[in-house]
C-alpha cells in the first residue's frame, strides 16, 4: 500500500544508552521552536495497550523470542493506529524511538528468529509504512552501557554484552543496506554534535521543506 499524507515521519533506532531519547527530544524542541508541529513516541509504548505490553516485555519470565515478536508487533499495532497515522495525517513531525528495525536486530540478529518471518510480520503490522528518514545511533555497548542510570535493569539490559554486540551489528547491517534512507552516526560525541547532524540531515531532506506550508 502506497500512504499519502502531510507529515514526517522520523526513526530513532540504537542500543540501549546510545541516546535515542535525549535526541527525540532535542529534535522535537528544534522543530517546535520553528513552529513546526513534531511529536515524540517510543516503542513499546505510547497507547495504553503499548504501555502494558511493554510492562510484560520488560518483566515476562516465560516469554520467548516468538512471544516477544508478536508482543512487539501488537504494540506497534496499536502506536500506528492510534497516534502514528493521525498525527501524519494532520501534519506532524512523528519522531519515533525505536520502530521495526528494533525488532529486526532483537528478536532478528540477536536472537535468532528467522528474518523472512520478521519481515512479514513487520510488513502485516504496519501496512509496510516506511519512515521518510531514520537515524542509527552507533555506539559499542561498552562505552553506551557507562551512560545507563542505576536503575533496576530490564530482561533486555540484563542479556550480556556479547548479545548488545549483535544488536549493534544487525542495526549497522539494516542501515548500511540503504543509504537514502539512513544516517548512521557515532553516537560517542557529544550530545550537541549528534543534534547538529541530525539537523543538518532532516532540513537537507525535502521532507520538512515539503510540510512546512
Ligand atoms: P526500553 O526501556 O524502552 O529501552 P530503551 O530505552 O533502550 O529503548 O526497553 C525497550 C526494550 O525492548 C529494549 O531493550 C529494546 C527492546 N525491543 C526489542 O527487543 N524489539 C523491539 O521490536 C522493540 C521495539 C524493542
Amino acid at each position: 500500500m502506497s500512504y499519502s499524507y502531510p507529515g514526517v515521519f522520523i526513526v530513532i533506532e540504537g542500543v540501549e544508552g546510545s541516546g535515542k531519547s535525549t535526541q527525540c527530544q532535542l529534535l522535537k524542541a528544534k522543530l517546535s521552536s520553528l513552529h513546526i508541529p513534531a511529536i515524540v513516541t517510543r516503542e513499546p509504548g505510547g497507547t495504553r495497550t503499548g504501555e502494558q505490553v511493554r510492562q510484560w516485555l520488560r518483566e515476562g519470565s516465560d516469554l520467548n523470542r516468538l512471544s516477544e515478536l508478536f508482543l512487539f508487533s501488537a504494540a506497534r499495532v496499536a502506536l500506528l493506529e492510534q497516534v502514528i497515522i493521525p498525527e501524519l495525517h494532520r501534519g506532524s513531525v512523528v519522531i519515533l524511538d525505536r520502530y521495526i528495525y528494533s525488532t529486526i536486530a532483537y528478536q532478528g540478529f540477536a536472537k535468532g528468529c528467522d528474518r523472512i518471518d520478521i519481515d512479514s510480520i513487520n510488513k502485516i503490522a504496519t501496512d509496510n509504512l516506511q519512515p521518510n528518514l531514520a537515524f542509527l545511533l552507533d555506539i559499542p555497548p561498552k562505552k553506551s552501557f557507562k551512560r545507563k542510570s542505576c536503575e533496576e535493569p530490564d530482561r533486555f539490559e540484563q542479556e550480556d554484552l556479547s548479545f548488545h554486540n549483535l544488536v549493534r551489528a544487525g542495526y549497522k547491517s539494516i542501515a548500511s543496506q540503504d543509504s537514502k534512507l539512513w544516517t548512521i552516526l557515532d553516537a560517542s560525541e557529544s550530545i550537541n554534535t549528534v543534534h547538529d547532524k541530525i539537523w543538518r540531515r532532516v532540513t537537507s531532506s525535502n521532507a520538512i521543506g515539503n510540510n512546512k506550508d
